[in-house]
């Protein structure tokens, strides 16, 4: 695909907060183009806001997203004071064209944006500083990628023992199991999980996932 071609639009995102009137703006540049990866899908925007409500745990945290395409979670994990890596596939240049923008156009230049294809064991996985929290939005959405995506998970948790996978996922109605399977994925690796349903958000899910902690 030749970028040039299609046109750029900027979409602003608002995060408030009833009870103390905190709020956060970020602006995401979108590709007017149908792939993956080139605009906010619908569980970024929940998660973002599941983010947003759990920023004083993100305080200096690691954060790492993981097909991030044009990254609305992982800069507002930024925004409210984690140091964020933003992944997509390394073999998807413009979709980390894409993160890079998202950056930019928030005033976040330093933030590093990586290729990690899911479910190898590549150099930049292998080089990752410390991770607290895996972020997901949208990430199980081909059945046939699951185990892709649970082999980097699994690797990213047993490696930071203490973090954990925050995802959010449709469900859809030509793969209306493959949420259960994932989920079925996650517990026989050994994860527990917390499911929420945040408020008017369709079908859309957050889930936070994390190593049991065997000392308790
Ligand atoms: C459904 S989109 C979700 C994008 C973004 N997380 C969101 O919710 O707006 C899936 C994302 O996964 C990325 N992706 C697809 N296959 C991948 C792979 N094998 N490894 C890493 N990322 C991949 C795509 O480039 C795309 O950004």
């Amino acid at each position: 695909m030749n970028e040039s071609s299609h046109a750029l639009i900027e979409k602003s995102f608002t995060f408030q907060d009833c009870e103390d009137s905190q709020s956060l703006t970020v602006s995401i540049p979108e590709v007017l183009d149908p792939q993956y990866g080139m605009y906010v899908w619908p569980c970024a925007v929940v998660l973002s806001q599941y983010v947003w409500m759990a920023r004083e745990e993100l305080q200096n945290k690691t954060v790492l997203e993981l097909g991030a395409g044009v990254s609305l979670p992982g800069v507002v994990a930024a925004k409210c004071g984690a140091h964020v890596i933003l992944s997509d596939s390394a073999e998807l240049p413009l979709c980390l064209r894409n993160c890079r923008r998202s950056c930019d156009v928030n005033n976040l230049p330093d933030m590093p944006v990586i290729g990690l294809t899911w479910g190898r064991v590549s150099p930049e996985l292998l080089s990752l500083p410390a991770v607290d929290i895996v972020l997901g939005s949208d990430v199980f959405y081909e059945p046939e990628d699951f185990e892709d995506v649970l082999v980097t998970i699994s690797f990213l948790v047993r490696r930071n023992p203490h973090a954990q996978f925050w995802t959010t996922y449709q469900e859809r109605r030509r793969q209306r199991f493959g949420h259960r399977i994932f989920l079925q994925m996650l517990l026989d690796l050994d994860h527990t999980c917390n499911s929420s349903k945040l408020e008017k958000t369709g079908n859309s899910q957050a889930l936070s996932t994390a190593t049991p902690d065997l000392n308790s």
